[in-house]
C-alpha cells in the first residue's frame, strides 16, 4: 500500500477548486456576470464558498492537504472585464488568502479558470484579439494586489478545454462554434498564457509561475496505419497544441499539415516569440486516455473516439475510462520535452454516483480505488527520476460541473445542494489518512 511519505518530504499535496464552480454569489457584492452565468441561464448558489470559505478551508486542513489551489473570478474583480475595479472582490480574495496562510496552507492562484467576463464576450471573447489587452490588465492587477502574499501562480486552466468546448463545439460557455472561432480563440489563449507569465514575472518577486494543460494518452484503436495517423492528429490537437508554442517549438503542424492550412486561413495564426515563456513548472491535468480510430466522416480531423463503454473498459460517471497506465504514459510524454523544468499534477480525480448510506456516510470505494491506482502510477514515474513536484486532487467538494450542472460529483466531500451541508466521503478520510503517513 502506498503512502504519501513514499513521494518524499518536499512533495506538495494539494486540492484544487475553481471560482465559477464553488463560489456562488454570481451577481452579488459588485461582481459582473461571467459567460457561465449567461450560458447556464440560472446562476445558482454553487457551493456558496463565498460565504463559507472559512469552514471549507478548515476541511482542507482537516484532510491534511498542504496546498489549496483556487481561481480568481475575473468578473468579480473587474465586473466589465477591464477598467472599474470592484473593491469588495479584491477584499474577498485577500480574506481567502489570509485564511489559508493562517491555517498553514499554501495558496496557489489560478488566474483564468473559464469564467470570462460577459462584457468581453460581447466584444467576441477569446475569438477576439481585444481579449488579450484586458487579460493582461487583469493579471497585472492580481499580481500587484496579491503578489506579496502569494508566490505560486497558474496563468490559465486547460486552454484546450475552454477553446474546444466553448468556441468550437459550443457545449461550454460561451457556446460559440466553428473553426474560425476555435483557431482564433486558440491563438489568443496561447498569447495570454505567455503574456500572463511575463507579467507575473515582472510584478511578483520570487514568483513560482506555471500554467496547466489537459492531457490524455492517445491510443490507436488498431495497429492499422490509418488509426495510427488519426491518433497522431488527435495528439497534435489534444496534447501538443498549447505546450509546444510555449516551449518555442511553434504550433504542432508536422503531424497534421491541414492544421496549419486551416489555422492560417481562419485567423492570424502565426508562431511568434510572443507565444513563448519560460515557465517554472507545467501543470498537467489528466483524467482519462482516448482511444482513437480513423473516420472519414469527421471533417478535417478524420478521427473518432471509441468510447470506453463500447470497449468494455471500466469508466467513471462521466463515461471516462479508468486507466492508470495511461496516466503514467502521458506524464512520460510531457517529461520528454527537454525545456520543461518541472511538472506538477494540478488536477486528477473521478466522478461517481455517490449514494448516501445510513448514518450519512458515503462509501465511495470506486473513487478510492481510482486514486490508489493513479497515485501508484505517479509514484512509479517519479521513482524513474522525473521531476514531479506535487499532486493536486480534483476536487474538494461536489460542485457546479460545467455543462453537467450539479449531476456529476467529483468531490472528496459530498455537497447537499439544497442545504449546502457538507459530508466528508470515505475518499476524503482516505486522503486524510494517506497524507498523515
Ligand atoms: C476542469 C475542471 C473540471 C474537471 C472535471 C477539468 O478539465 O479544469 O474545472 O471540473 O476537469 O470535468
Amino acid at each position: 500500500m502506498i503512502k504519501a511519505s513514499d513521494f518524499g518530504d518536499d512533495f506538495l499535496w494539494g486540492i484544487a477548486v475553481a471560482a465559477a464552480q464553488i463560489e456562488g454569489a454570481p451577481d452579488k457584492y459588485g461582481k459582473g456576470p461571467s459567460i457561465w452565468d449567461t450560458f447556464s441561464k440560472k446562476p445558482g448558489k454553487a457551493c456558496d464558498f463565498y460565504h463559507r470559505f472559512r469552514d471549507d478551508l478548515a476541511f482542507v486542513k482537516l484532510l491534511n492537504f498542504k496546498v489549496f489551489r483556487f481561481s480568481i473570478s475575473w468578473p468579480r474583480l473587474l465586473p466589465f472585464g477591464s477598467g472599474l475595479i470592484n473593491q469588495e472582490g479584491i477584499k474577498f480574495y485577500h480574506e481567502v488568502i489570509d485564511e489559508c496562510l493562517r491555517l498553514g496552507i499554501t495558496p496557489y492562484i489560478t488566474l483564468y479558470h473559464w469564467d470570462l467576463p460577459e462584457a468581453l464576450e460581447q466584444e467576441g471573447g477569446w475569438a477576439s484579439f481585444s481579449v488579450n489587452g484586458a487579460f493582461n490588465s487583469f493579471v497585472e492587477l492580481c499580481g500587484q494586489e496579491y503578489g506579496d502574499k502569494v508566490k505560486n501562480w497558474i496563468v490559465i486552466n486547460e486552454p484546450f478545454g475552454f477553446t474546444s468546448l466553448g468556441y468550437m463545439l459550443g457545449i461550454h460557455a460561451p457556446g460559440q462554434t466553428g473553426l474560425t472561432n476555435f483557431f482564433s480563440a486558440v491563438h489568443h489563449a496561447a498569447i495570454a498564457q505567455a503574456d500572463g507569465g511575463r507579467i507575473l514575472r515582472s510584478e511578483v518577486r520570487n514568483a513560482n509561475i506555471g500554467t496547466t494543460f489537459s492531457c490524455s494518452e492517445i491510443i490507436p484503436f488498431t495497429e492499422s496505419d490509418a488509426d495510427h495517423l488519426a491518433a497522431k492528429r488527435m495528439d497534435s490537437l489534444v496534447n501538443r497544441l498549447f505546450i509546444e508554442p510555449v516551449l518555442g517549438m511553434g504550433y504542432p503542424t508536422a503531424d497534421w499539415e491541414l492544421l496549419e492550412k486551416f489555422a492560417i486561413k481562419h485567423s492570424t495564426w502565426r508562431h511568434t516569440e510572443r507565444l513563448t515563456f519560460d515557465f517554472d513548472y507545467i501543470g498537467l491535468q489528466n483524467y482519462f486516455p482516448l482511444t482513437i480510430r480513423y473516420s472519414p466522416f469527421v471533417p478535417i480531423l478524420q478521427a473518432w473516439e471509441v468510447k470506453a463503454k463500447s470497449r468494455k473498459k471500466s469508466f467513471t460517471a462521466m463515461g471516462w475510462e479508468v486507466n492508470a497506465d495511461s496516466f503514467y504514459n502521458i506524464i512520460k510524454q510531457f517529461a520528454a520535452y527537454p525545456k520543461i523544468k518541472q511538472l506538477m499534477i494540478t488536477e486528477n480525480g473521478a466522478a461517481y454516483k455517490d449514494v448516501v448510506a445510513p448514518k450519512g456516510r458515503i462509501h465511495d470505494q470506486e473513487r478510492i480505488a481510482y486514486f490508489e491506482a493513479y497515485l501508484t502510477a505517479l509514484l512509479k514515474v517519479k521513482n524513474e527520476g522525473i521531476k514531479i513536484t506535487g499532486y493536486m486532487a480534483w476536487t474538494l467538494m461536489d460542485n457546479f460541473e460545467w455543462a453537467e450542472g450539479f449531476d456529476k460529483r467529483f468531490g472528496l466531500i459530498y455537497t447537499d445542494f439544497k442545504t449546502q451541508e457538507r459530508t466528508i466521503k470515505d475518499s476524503g478520510y482516505w486522503f486524510r489518512d494517506f497524507l498523515s503517513q
